[in-house]
């Protein structure tokens, strides 16, 4: 085991997903090292949620192994991943709508009761807008007050890794700075963070390190500030020939009704 390894929270060794014909993810290994900011950038349908999916046993890997500070949890649900400290803000936020903000923060906390005020308490004070509003349908808040209630909830289930799916889509831009603040502060406190994130050059800024994939495969990985230079990367992915998605063209969550919020 190298000593970076011996520091992985997360590894990720040549998993694959298959859905029917369809060969999502296709070996992809990664390496989450306790503390770090890590991201995985690529365009819509190359595999960054599948790969999610499969870490949080949503879908049984074809083939390859998931580990948690060593551990095989290859063969774990979700909740029993959320219990260990791996938790998901899924991509879509999976919000419930009727139930109001308090009610989803709660929900984030069904496995440690005893420190529900104490982390309702953090929540409300790190984003004031949903203490406001605690007692109100979260159905009533914008796309980027409903993105920091998910990002609330999952922060209630008193994560260790974090594993985030494009938080900043279809943000104004204002929000995205706001949503890439809150991501900076959690992983300056000591959580250790898995982005996902279309938003390449706001991702690369914020991580140590990065991987890229395409179709289903990691074609390039390295420290973030030197994928920021990599020509490759700036052509596909930063330089004008890029064009942010059109958030409403994504399938969103809930591809994985499997488990309910707080998931991994
Ligand atoms: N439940 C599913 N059933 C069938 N095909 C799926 C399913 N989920 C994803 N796919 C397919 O698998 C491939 C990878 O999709 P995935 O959602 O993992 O990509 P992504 O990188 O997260 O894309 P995006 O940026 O749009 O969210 C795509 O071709 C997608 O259509
Ligand atoms: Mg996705």
């Amino acid at each position: 085991m190298t000593a970076e390894r011996a520091g992985a929270v997360l590894e990720v060794r040549d998993v694959h997903v298959s859905y029917g014909q369809i060969q999502a993810v296709r070996g992809v290994s990664l390496t989450v090292p306790s503390g770090s900011l890590v991201t995985l950038i690529g365009a819509n349908g190359a595999g960054k949620s599948s790969t999610l999916a499969a870490i949080c046993g949503l879908v049984r890997a074809k083939r390859g192994q998931v580990l948690v500070d060593g551990e095989d949890v290859t063969r774990w649900r979700s909740h029993r991943l959320v219990e260990a400290g791996v938790v998901q803000v899924p991509e879509g936020r999976e919000i419930l709508a009727t139930l109001t903000i308090e009610e989803n923060l709660q929900l984030g906390a069904w496995h440690q009761g005893r420190h529900l005020a104490e982390g309702l308490a953090d929540v409300f004070g790190r984003f004031p807008v949903l203490a406001d509003r605690r007692r109100l349908p979260a159905g009533t808040l914008s796309g980027g007050e409903q993105q920091m209630l998910a990002i609330g909830r999952a922060l209630l289930a008193r994560p260790r890794i974090l594993l985030m799916d494009e938080p900043s889509m279809g943000l104004a831009p204002m929000l995205v700075d706001e949503v890439f603040g809150v991501i900076e502060r959690i992983r300056a406190e000591g959580t250790t963070v898995l982005l996902v994130e279309q938003n390449a050059h706001r991702a690369l800024q914020a991580a140590d390190h990065g991987y890229v994939m395409e179709t289903g495969e990691v074609i390039l990985e390295g420290p973030a500030s030197e994928l920021l230079a990599n020509e490759r990367v700036v052509e596909a992915y930063l330089g004008e020939a890029f064009h942010e998605p059109d958030p409403a063209v994504s399938d969103g969550g809930g591809r994985f009704p499997d488990a309910a919020p707080p998931r991994c």
